[in-house]
């Protein structure tokens, strides 16, 4: 019977609803408040908590489709991907889990039942395996459902391994839920090699495990100990593209549906026709980790997550390479993919421009290097001795052209060569510890401190509280006591400090007891436990010691602001950009607050003063911001904005200021929108293709932040003010001096009428008030003339000025001169017979007023 993968994950939901099941989305492929696993890899990541008992639903059985990331880590199936029938970077896990609700029966029956009623499984193809001592499970299959002895295989520990170390005891991790597990195997046929479990030759391709369903007994502590869970539950997980091969005939996951269809399309895409190539494999797996990690948040960077992306983002692209792709060709995928998904590919329809453009950057980006550090690479392993690439070279394409050292070691072994990891690590680790000495001395919180105390949170309501000292650490070791100067983790059993999270930063302060004071820089969650870190400046301080906690008041009350302006900022900016706007980051803090969100472009100025007016006005309104308790789904029908992906559990925290603004959220808020006060954005721009980051401030800061620009605005104002004075001056002194030097050639123009020097001329641009001085010095030079000048300074005003030698005045008088010109340039003047001036508006005039000199002072003279 041939079904898809869409509809074989939808009957697998709709077979476990009817079992009583609550079908739960998947989660995000970031694990949330993890911080010891990089990527969600099994679908009961979500539930730990469930198991472990701290965490109550309303529900006790569930049942979801949940997309898992394999890379980097611990469980790196990076290499393989491409090379083998069944290794993916991505994959989705059906499973279905009871929270101390049914056991090993149920459990066992339902998967039976599913896999040889629904999907019509022949069960002479089916085998299983149980844990070595697992009578109880053995018989259930043998006379519940009738397996006959032969097809059980009791699996035990490893030789030579641990306790527990097993492939059927299924460990989360080092520590956290784990039980013994029965798979389900399915034989592929004789045609193909490889033998049962159990068997040397197990690592074959015939029989393939299926289904594994984990009976969760215990919680493992990082001390080795099995401490037994509250109540047996049970955990499943089938990889829903093995089943799928299996319902659709063939034997590879490759040639299933999804993998058919993108295989196709980057075959087109690339413009290669051979669809057997391995590398096509390659990028049509790779599409989808890369996609859906960028929907669920992760972005290419140089460290942790964003450079597991970037890896593999690159791998990609070096294999399309392989196969002769021009320009960028992974981006073009995303489509293909979100459509060859089904249900599981509605987010990512909703975010495939983002994603698209995410993609075609980093491809661009990374495009420009490749072909340079292939060529090194080439040549390092065409003039290399022996058969291992050092660990230098393998640094330095890394550092120098990108390339990840695991796409390094694929080129390599292409051409049957290695790489030396260990030089590339040496040379990596010598790179870091330069970066920790050139950077700040700072708390690394990715140190796995393991602790088991589930702090209480009293804070919501106050800023004080008392709590006992469950646990403290330095330099990541356990200890009993601190003494002063001391830096160190303290965990308290129930404390007011907010621990950071959904971008609230934590809670600074001190921890008092009668004769110590733990001074608090910070406070994180370790678990479930609330860690906070800082120096003990006084006294001592002793487990179990009774200490009053006392939270910095007003930096959690600047921060409480700051979050709740968060919230109306957010809504603000899918009123003014639209819906698509979607958090991708967020960081509150008492000195302000900065949100990251998907947008593809830069938010215009006038888009960023809308935003500020809303959120203001939303403040002025003064909504009482209330908290309430409510299941998920209420809230949700509430219309509570909730991220995409996160981790929300059963029963949530519902924030709404008035109808404006609904989200869920754990942090700290203001009482009433009015306590804000003002809202004031400082800055806007990209931090990664189309996601933008806005700073901005409020309450006191915002003031600071108006006054400070208006200061800033007057500077600026002044300034240019009295640059412009100089300026002005500036010009005037270059044109007084260019008029002075046409004064010195004026003398050249002098001409005689009836034997007396007459000098007639225009100038342009001179100062009115230079021309006295002007007409002072030619009359010297000339020592017995007479002298006519008309000048057009600014504002068209028409200057004019007669100079007459005391020999002369008995014939002309400077003043009649002056007068007789200025009639016919619209003024009038006059003065002492040697030296004259006036004023006229008609500078279109002064041209033609100039020429009538000569016939009248020739009547004159
Ligand atoms: N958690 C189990 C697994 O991943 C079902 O195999």
């Amino acid at each position: 019977m041939y079904m898809s993968t869409d509809e074989i994950r939808r009957a697998f939901l709709k077979f476990f609803e009817s079992k009583g099941h609550q079908i739960v989305e998947s989660s995000s492929l970031v694990p949330a408040d993890d911080p010891t696993l990089l990527f969600t890899n099994a679908g009961m990541n979500q539930f730990k908590d469930c198991f472990l008992g701290i965490e109550k639903r309303s529900y006790t059985r569930a049942t979801t489709a949940q997309r898992c990331v394999r890379a980097g880590g611990k469980h790196n199936d990076l290499e393989n991907v491409g090379f083998t029938a069944r290794h993916h970077t991505f994959f989705e896990m059906l499973g279905n889990f009871s929270f101390g609700d049914y056991f090993k029966d149920d459990a066992i029956a339902y998967a039976w039942e599913f896999l040889t009623d629904v999907l019509k499984l022949p069960q002479e193809k089916l085998l299983v395996t149980v844990y070595e001592t697992d009578d109880e499970a053995f018989d259930i299959w043998n006379k519940k459902i009738g397996i006959p002895e032969d097809r059980i295989i009791r699996i035990g520990d490893k030789k030579g391994g641990k306790a527990y170390e097993s492939d059927n005891f299924w460990q989360m991790g080092d520590t956290g839920p784990c039980g013994p597990c029965s798979e389900i195997f399915y034989d592929h046929g004789e045609e193909i090699w490889g033998g049962r479990p159990g068997t040397p030759e197990e690592d074959g391709d015939r029989f393939i495990e299926i289904w594994n369903n984990v009976f969760m007994q215990f919680n493992r502590h990082a001390d080795g100990t099995m401490e037994p869970l509250p109540k047996p539950s049970v955990d499943t997980g089938m990889g829903i593209e093995r089943i799928s091969a299996i319902m659709q005939g063939v034997h590879s996951n490759y040639e299933i549906d999804v993998f058919q269809k993108l295989i196709k399309a980057t075959a087109e895409v690339i413009g290669y026709d051979d669809l057997s190539n391995q590398s096509l494999r390659v990028v049509a797996d790779h599409i989808r980790s890369c996609a859906f990690l960028i929907v669920d948040g992760v972005m290419p960077s140089n460290e942790g997550r964003g450079y597991v992306l970037r890896r593999i983002i690159r791998r990609a692209v070096r294999h399309g390479n392989k196969l002769g792709a021009q320009g960028a060709f992974f981006y073009k995928l995303v489509g293909v993919l979100a459509d060859v998904m089904g249900t599981a590919g509605e987010e990512l329809k909703k975010q495939q421009e983002l994603v698209e453009k995410v993609l075609r950057i980093e491809e661009e980006n990374f495009g420009r290097t490749l072909e340079r550090g292939m060529t090194i690479l080439t040549e390092a392993l065409d003039n290399l001795d022996g058969k291992v690439l050092d660990g230098e070279t393998v640094f330095k394409l890394y550092d120098t052209y990108g390339f990840p050292a695991d796409l390094t070691n694929d080129v390599a072994r292409e051409r049957e060569f290695s790489i030396d990891e260990e030089g590339f690590e040496k040379a990596m680790e010598a790179q870091r510890q330069r970066a920790r000495e050139a950077g700040q001395f700072g708390t690394d919180y990715n140190e796995a401190i393991k602790v088991d105390t589930q702090t209480e949170f009293c804070g919501y309501t106050g800023t004080e509280g008392e709590g006992a000292v469950d646990a403290m650490f330095v330099e990541g070791e356990e200890t009993d006591s601190l003494s002063a100067g001391d830096k160190a983790i303290v965990i308290l059993d129930e404390t007011p400090f907010y621990a950071e999270s959904g971008g609230q930063c934590g809670d600074t302060g001190v921890l008092k007891t009668a004769s110590g004071l733990f001074k608090v820089s910070d406070t994180q969650k370790l678990g479930n436990a609330f860690a906070h870190y800082g120096v003990l400046e006084e006294g001592v301080l002793a487990k179990g010691d009774k200490v009053h906690a006392q939270v910095d008041a007003d930096r959690r009350i600047a921060s409480a602001l700051n979050h709740s302006a968060t919230h109306l900022m957010h809504e603000a900016l899918r009123l003014v950009l639209g819906e698509h706007v979607v958090q991708k980051g967020s960081l509150v803090k008492a000195e302000g607050l900065r949100f990251d969100f998907s947008h593809l472009e830069a938010v215009k100025p006038e888009e960023l003063r809308e935003v500020e007016r809303i959120v203001n006005k939303q403040i002025r309104i003064n909504h009482e911001i209330e908290t309430n308790i409510m299941d998920i789904e209420s809230a949700k029908a509430k219309g509570a904005m909730a991220l995409f992906g996160e981790k929300y559990d059963d029963q949530v925290r519902v924030l709404s200021m008035g109808d404006f603004s609904t989200e869920l959220c754990g942090g700290i808020h203001a009482k009433h929108t009015g306590d804000i006060g003002l809202f004031k954005i400082l800055s806007e721009g990209g931090i990664a293709a189309g996601i933008r980051r806005i700073e901005a401030v409020t309450g006191e800061a915002a003031l600071d932040a108006v006054e400070a620009q208006a200061n800033q605005f007057e500077e600026k104002l002044s300034e240019a003010a009295a640059r412009s004075k100089s300026l002005e001056k500036e010009i005037q002194q270059l044109k007084d001096k260019l008029a002075s030097q046409e004064s010195a050639n004026l003398a050249n123009n002098v001409k005689e009428i009836a034997g007396v020097k007459v000098l007639v001329s225009q100038l342009n641009g001179a100062e009115n008030k230079a021309l006295r001085g002007m007409v002072d010095e030619l009359k010297n030079q000339l020592g017995s003339g007479i002298i006519m000048l008309g000048n057009v300074a600014e504002g068209n005003k028409v200057g004019l000025i007669a100079g007459v030698t005391k020999d002369l005045i008995g014939k002309v008088k400077a003043g009649e001169l002056v007068n007789m010109v200025a009639q016919q340039v619209g003024g009038k003047g006059g003065g002492r017979p040697d030296m004259a001036q006036a004023g006229g508006s008609d500078p279109a005039a002064l041209p033609e007023a100039l020429k009538s000199v000569d016939s009248w002072l020739a009547e004159r003279l």
